[in-house]
């Protein structure tokens, strides 16, 4: 039996016992002929749960280093950013610091970018890519990305290029099904696993678009990643204490299974949202979207959002805070990765006591 969890940030997210200990293994030559073997398995499990016939790759870096390299490697100048958050917000400043004619359509903190909105757009001007984050950890807000991709595959032959940073492992991620080129996440979300490592897809359409680009750098070139991949291993030394924790730990999600996995995060979100409403927390995103891996929740009047996060600590819980505009009067839950529904009956019992607690002082 696992210990309970008492860490809901929402990324890095609680890290099992077993994994901690994976990564205590030796070190080991990453061109030997024993790194090629996890090489292999790793090359075989990431596809599944990419949900790809195609290549399921990974980078040493977090999730940033792939977010710069889909840009570098897929857009010579024209790209759509879909904003509604810090870390598409982030995406987008990428673009702009790269020097790429970046454009983007922004709503408004809690909403998702409105796929009418991305054809209106693409029957504008042309784009070579479109850029989104699939779950905006900062607000807790999931896009439809199924129905998004439709439109842009529809509307254009631009690449799309997906953000699945706290998605991935949580909630349904279609590849292939849905026509995405890069697929990216870093390990420390709902793939429950420390930071350092992003895993990647990069489609054949995407690499015949790659060929064209000018300057892909080094470091930020799929190609150059594809290649090696392609041959058993990585572009450098890789991070190979996390390369062991990736093994075990897509062993055992590929054993719970990817549909059973987006199930209990869905009974994770149910379970968050009856609560919310039972006790007055309010959730900053607008019904339709709330994201099913973070729960962004404003307080009951007479409860501080920050004092919520400041006596759970006390208590030894961890939740995460409000993020940019939203610290003050918001905090979310990440219940994402290994937690399970016992786990967060345990938090959510102490944000009772917490809201009492607040509202007598
Ligand atoms: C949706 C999303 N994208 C990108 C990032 C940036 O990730 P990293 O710190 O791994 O570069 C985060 C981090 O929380 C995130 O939640």
């Amino acid at each position: 039996m696992t210990e309970p969890i008492r860490f809901f940030l929402p990324g890095p997210s609680y890290v099992t016992e077993e994994i901690r200990q994976a990564m205590t293994g030796p070190m080991i030559g990453h061109r030997s002929a024993a790194f090629k073997e996890i090489y292999g398995r790793l090359a075989a499990a990431l596809p599944q749960v990419l949900r790809t016939r195609g290549d399921g790759m990974f980078a040493t870096g977090s999730s940033t280093l792939l977010m710069e390299a889909a840009i570098s490697s897929c857009v010579e100048s024209q790209v759509l950013h879909l904003v509604n958050g810090d870390f598409s917000k982030r995406w987008l400043q990428i673009s702009q610091s790269l020097g790429k004619a970046a454009d983007s359509i922004e709503v408004p903190l809690g909403e998702a970018v409105a796929p009418e909105l991305v054809r209106e757009a693409l029957r504008r001007k042309r784009y070579e890519a479109v850029a989104l984050v699939h779950n905006e950890t900062s607000t807790g807000v999931i896009s439809p990305l199924a129905e998004v991709a439709a439109v842009v595959r529809a509307e254009s032959d631009a690449l799309i290029l997906v953000d699945t940073v706290s998605s991935l492992g949580g909630a349904p991620v279609e590849t292939d099904a849905w026509g995405l080129d890069v697929v990216l996440a870093g390990t420390q979300k709902a793939l429950a696993l420390p930071p350092g490592l992003v895993v990647f897809t990069f489609s054949e359409r995407a690499a015949e678009r790659a060929g064209k680009v000018s300057r892909r750098g080094y470091y930020t070139d799929l190609l150059r990643y594809r290649a090696k991949h392609r041959d058993g291993g990585t572009i450098t030394t890789p991070a190979l204490s996390l390369v062991y924790a990736l093994d075990v730990q897509l062993e055992r999600i590929l054993a719970e299974g990817m549909e059973a996995r987006w199930q209990r995060h869905r009974e994770l979100a149910g379970r968050t949202a009856e609560w919310a409403a039972a006790r007055g927390f309010l959730y900053a995103p607008r019904e339709g979207v709330r994201s099913p891996t973070v729960s962004c929740l404003r307080p009951p009047e007479g409860v501080a959002a920050p004092e919520v996060v400041k006596k759970l600590a006390q208590r030894g819980f961890t939740v995460g805070g409000g993020y940019g505009e939203w610290k003050p009067t918001t905090f979310r839950i990440g219940h994402m990765g290994e937690v399970r529904p016992g786990d967060l009956d345990g938090l959510l019992a102490t944000i009772d006591e917490v809201a009492a607690e607040c509202i007598a002082s």
